[in-house]
């Protein structure tokens, strides 16, 4: 009999479930989109009882798609959309709010507050400002991680702190909701998370792989809240819901773009990928080794699998890429389809002097300004909507190219090609222009899925489905490269052009 391990990707505008066979081929998958809920102006959340309503739907659907039932399955892994911040009542399973999406920026002023509180005496670990916590969690005080979050449910939500100080509420991220409903929900669901999603949240220490009291206490986060940490690859229990995986043992959690990385096999230090989904995100192993960023990385828990060393990983987030093509379709109705914008880019021979730069969650890596905002600039009356088409798929390459020297700078090891996936690598135009901005190879793998991939690994090698990472690197096998084409002076004024555009975007919000 042959058999399988599936993945639940959850992740910001959908949630799949995908099958793989041993090959790491995709065998049968299923995927239904979830609500963007805007309430206002920096504000993105989430229903997080439609996500998991989705969830089961896209299990069943995936076994139905593949004709395969439960016992063909032999581990389930997850992996999801990070940051995202869910609190809800262990007894009757409700959350108490929607879940608050990693792009939201409400945070800014709990963010900032903490970056001003003084010296605490004992803790001279302590940086200033945005640097407040970084020695110990990796990550610049911003809005995108959870804790500040968690914080902005506990004062804003009626009597939620008084529930949380009486252990009836509990945190978790996306991994976290599925899996404990998966595990039975408020009959005995399991509240853990792996160390990769708990390194987003500014709470545990990158060391020791545990809650840090400290910063909790300065963000007044009762730690009884917080799942348990388990390691990224292991059997936390078994599908208790009556749904289409029942009894299959749920062993591999990973935050997307760690997932990503390890379904491109990136295992080695100095292996890099870069992911172009909503966002981008760029990770690059740095092994056992825990890097600080001096060019505004993050330092991240890469993976941990079982009770080997965790893993760490440099990190460029950009919040806003595939996003701005979404926008253009929705908000502007310039465009049908996501694809069409790539047909109108072609249309033109180059931006006709036109620079977007997409700050609608402030900016990311390697600026972390919350203050900025969105601005196309260069416009003449000669623009037309084939030049902000080419604008915007632009956007995306240069943002990736301005990780990637912060990158470059913070190993002291240019990078000779880059490994890329997610939906947006499906465009031919921008991979391109990827190359010729960045003067590298860029190269695209034959399972583009490698999130889901990631996932499903960490869980076939918890059961011995794949028995080694060697297994994972053979199964990795390249599908295209593009080479870079653009001469090095054209290359050079391009990028100057974008750096000009982005300093326009600082100082919007007070
Ligand atoms: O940090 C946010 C990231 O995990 C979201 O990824 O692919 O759901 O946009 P994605």
């Amino acid at each position: 009999m042959t058999s399988y391990v599936a993945a639940i990707d959850q992740g910001t505008t959908s949630t799949r479930c995908m099958i793989f066979d041993h090959s790491g081929r995709v065998v049968a998958v299923d995927q239904r989109e979830h609500e963007q809920i805007f309430p206002k102006a920096g504000w993105v959340e989430h229903d997080a009882e439609e996500i998991w309503e989705n969830t089961r739907a896209v299990a069943a659907g995936a076994l139905a798609k593949g004709d395969l039932v439960a016992g063909d399955i032999v581990a389930v892994g997850i992996t999801n959309q990070r940051e995202t911040t869910l609190v809800w009542d262990r007894t009757t399973g409700k959350p108490v709010y929607n879940a608050i999406v990693w792009q939201d920026t409400r945070t800014d002023k709990i963010v900032s507050d903490l970056g001003a509180l003084g010296p605490v005496s004992g803790a001279d670990w302590l940086g200033s400002g945005q640097e407040r916590y970084r020695a110990k969690v990796g990550l610049p005080l911003a809005t995108y991680f959870s804790g500040p979050k968690i914080k902005w449910i506990l004062d804003n939500v009626d009597g939620a702190r008084a529930r949380a100080e009486a252990g009836d509420l509990i945190f978790g991220n996306m991994d976290t909701w599925v899996l404990w409903n998966m595990t039975g929900g408020v009959d005995g669901g399991v509240h853990v998370t792996d160390p990769t999603n708990a390194s987003r949240t500014m709470l545990m220490d990158l060391d020791t792989l545990a809650w840090d009291a400290e910063i909790a206490e300065e963000m007044t986060i009762p730690l009884s809240m917080l799942p348990e940490i388990r390691s990224s690859s292991e059997t936390y229990g078994k599908v208790r819901e009556k749904g289409a995986l029942a009894g299959v043992p749920i062993s591999g959690i990973l935050g997307d773009q760690q997932a990503a990385t390890f379904g491109q096999a990136c295992l080695s230090p100095g292996e890099a990928k870069n992911t172009y989904g909503t966002g981008n995100f760029m990770l690059l192993n740095t092994g056992t080794e825990k890097v600080m960023s001096d060019n505004g990385l993050l330092t991240t828990v890469c993976y941990k699998i079982g009770s080997n060393d965790t893993v760490y990983a440099l990190e460029g987030s950009i919040a806003v890429t595939g996003s701005l093509v979404q926008w253009l379709r929705d908000n502007l109705g310039l465009i049908g389809s996501a694809a069409e914008v790539e047909q109108h880019a072609r249309t033109v021979e180059d931006n006709g002097g036109a620079y977007f730069v997409p700050a609608f969650s402030g900016l990311f890596a390697p600026y972390w300004r919350s203050d900025a905002r969105g601005a196309i600039v260069g416009l003449t009356r000669f623009v037309n909507k084939g030049h902000i088409s080419r604008a915007v798929l632009e956007a995306t390459a240069f943002q990736s190219r301005e990780v990637i020297d912060a990158m470059n700078a913070d190993s002291g090891v240019p990078l000779k090609s880059l490994k890329v996936d997610g939906g947006m690598v499906v465009n031919e135009l921008l991979m391109q222009f990827q190359a010729d901005i960045l003067g590298v190879p860029v190269i695209r793998p034959v399972v583009n899925e490698t999130t889901a991939l990631g996932a499903a690994y960490a869980a076939g090698l918890a059961v011995g489905f794949w028995k080694s990472e060697d297994d994972i690197r053979n199964n990795w096998a390249q599908d295209k490269q593009w080479d870079p084409s653009m001469d090095e002076a054209r290359r050079e004024s391009e990028y100057r052009n974008w750096k000009k555009a982005v300093t326009k975007t600082f100082d919007w919000v007070e």
